[in-house]
């Protein structure tokens, strides 16, 4: 083989240093240590001196003499890190074994060495899925270069499969994503109440999270294996909402063809989410209280006791107090829905979360829309940092789904401005001093503008409190100090004297949000 000769050359040069190859790096091959290379060439002389080499550079070694014997190997459940094989073989030859490397374990990826004019099955090869190949004769750091760059792209490969997992984990138990300080104790405080059976008042604004919360109490639960149930209060006209919740029996009413088990029953032993209750009218408002009193009812037009044994939570985007004041709410079953309430913030109070949302969003969705965005642009999360949110984070989990389908910012923005049918709080109007202002400067202007106007909100939020308001901003005191000092900011400055905008020559481009 003709890469022998050459490649002994270094190997002489290798055994003269001592056995430090000149290119190694230690820290390199420490974390290499751990990983496996299946060596798969007929010729023993290639054989030994690949698993030599690769020995030398941290990896561990299994060598096969032919391509039957490697994919043997493989079936019997060898996993190796990266396999390395030569396409010319008796027998099963190279390009056979790759097929047969992408039926049985698809991850493993495979470098193929071949010889001069073996361009067209090297061609087929790369088709086939091969990670690299190596054209004989090559220099020993060619090989491991190449291998280390499989094994980094591997590595990847699995730390991207591990955060989907975490995400997908995260989705299903439904975790509530959040940084912000009130968020994360009402967290806490869910997770306390979780195991008691005691109901719990959801309020907010719409989209804010209400249900997510309600899962979430639920996955802490003792409950967490049984049914989490949710009734819409508000979707539903009165009487079929009373059968809804409470089921029926045959022939109880016109059109009762069959009996029909309650929310109340499919929420056995675990909960039961009662959506928009505010939405619910008086006569029903009577029969709930009586039922969560006495803790049983009958199905309509049924004469049997159903005993009740399912954790009862509300939530409602609607002022409850309000509408007990003014009669629309029943204030005894108020009081008894309310023992432990929830308020969670809108998203304008918590724009920290944000790009926290957003990521997560971007992740959870990106496959789905087969999209190659990678990241929210910084001109967009500077938008999306300075918007009011009045869907909160619905609206924003839609803006990022808008956001992978149509990458086009401006198409995106103005999909949202239509969406909500209005413009947000009063935009931060973006003004360059020059006419010829290039669009790097007003991009980066907007952003100094929007982490300003942020770093501001967070520190009349902490009174001025600048460790805290730090540890919000999740950048550290010292960075702090160092953006306040570059905007002459001081505690005796106001929002207003931060925001002096500067003289308009021109009206640039007022942003959508
Ligand atoms: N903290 C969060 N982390 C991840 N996703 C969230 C979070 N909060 C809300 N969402 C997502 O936002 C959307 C709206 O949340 P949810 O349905 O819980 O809001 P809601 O307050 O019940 O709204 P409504 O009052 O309209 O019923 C959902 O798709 C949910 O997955
Ligand atoms: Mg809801």
């Amino acid at each position: 083989m003709h890469f022998l000769s050459q490649a002994r050359g270094i190997r002489g040069f290798y055994e003269c240093t001592n056995g430090e190859l000149p290119w190694k790096v230690e820290g390199r091959h420490k974390a290499m240590s751990k990983r496996s290379i299946l060596v798969v060439d007929d010729d023993q002389s290639v054989r030994s001196y690949l698993s030599d080499f690769l020995t030398s550079c941290g990896y561990t070694v299994e060598c096969a003499e032919s391509g039957d014997q490697a994919v043997a190997r493989l079936t019997a459940g060898y996993v190796p890190s990266v396999i390395v094989q030569d396409i010319v073989m008796p027998g099963i030859n190279g390009i056979e074994v790759l097929e047969n490397v992408k039926r049985i374990n698809p991850a493993i990826p495979v470098i193929i060495l071949s010889a001069a004019g073996q361009t067209k099955t090297v061609v087929e090869a790369m088709r086939l899925g091969a990670a690299d190949f190596l054209v004989k004769p090559f220099e020993e750091p060619e090989l491991e270069l190449a291998i280390e760059n499989v094994v980094e792209k591997q590595k990847l490969k699995e730390e991207v499969k591990t955060l989907r997992r975490q995400l997908d984990s995260y989705a299903d138990t439904g975790d509530i994503l959040s940084t912000n300080p009130k968020v994360l104790k009402l967290k806490e405080i869910a997770k306390h109440v979780a195991d008691t059976d005691v109901p719990v008042l959801l309020t907010g604004e719409s989209g804010v999270g209400k249900e997510v919360l309600a899962r979430f109490i639920h996955t802490h639960s003792l409950r967490r294996d049984k049914p989490f149930v949710k009734v819409n209060c508000a979707a539903l006209p009165n009487d079929l909402l009373e059968s809804e919740l409470f089921g029926y029996e045959r022939g109880a009413f016109t059109g009762a063809m069959n009996d029909k088990p309650g929310k109340f029953e499919l929420a056995d032993k675990g909960t039961l989410l009662l959506d928009e209750i505010g939405e619910m009218t008086p006569h029903l408002q009577a029969k709930l209280l009586h039922v969560l009193q006495d803790s049983e009812y009958s199905r309509l037009g049924g004469k049997k006791t159903i005993r009740i044994d399912a954790r009862v939570l509300a939530s409602t985007n609607v002022n409850l107090e309000e509408n007990v004041a003014n009669g629309k709410f029943r204030e005894d079953l108020y009081f008894r829905l309310n023992v432990i309430r929830v308020d969670i913030p809108p998203l304008r109070e918590r724009r920290e979360d944000i790009p926290v949302l957003c990521n997560y969003f971007l992740c959870r969705y990106r496959d789905r829309y087969k999209s190659t965005v990678d990241e929210i642009s910084p001109a967009l999360m500077d938008s999306f940092l300075r918007y009011d949110w009045p869907g909160n984070v619905r609206q924003l989990e839609n803006a990022v789904k808008r956001y992978l389908i149509l990458p086009d910012m401006n198409m995106n923005l103005s999909e949202l401005k239509d969406q909500t049918g209005q413009s947000g709080a009063a935009p931060v109007v973006v003004k360059p001093k020059e006419d010829n202002m290039s669009l790097k400067d007003v991009g980066s202007r907007a952003a100094e503008q929007a982490e300003k106007e942020l770093v501001l909100r967070v520190l009349e939020e902490t009174s001025w409190n600048r460790k805290q308001a730090a540890r919000r901003l999740n950048i550290c005191y010292k960075a702090l100090l160092n953006k306040l000092k570059r905007w002459h900011i001081d505690n005796r400055h106001s929002m207003q004297s931060a925001f002096t905008k500067p003289p308009a020559v021109k009206e640039f481009q007022p942003l959508p949000f």
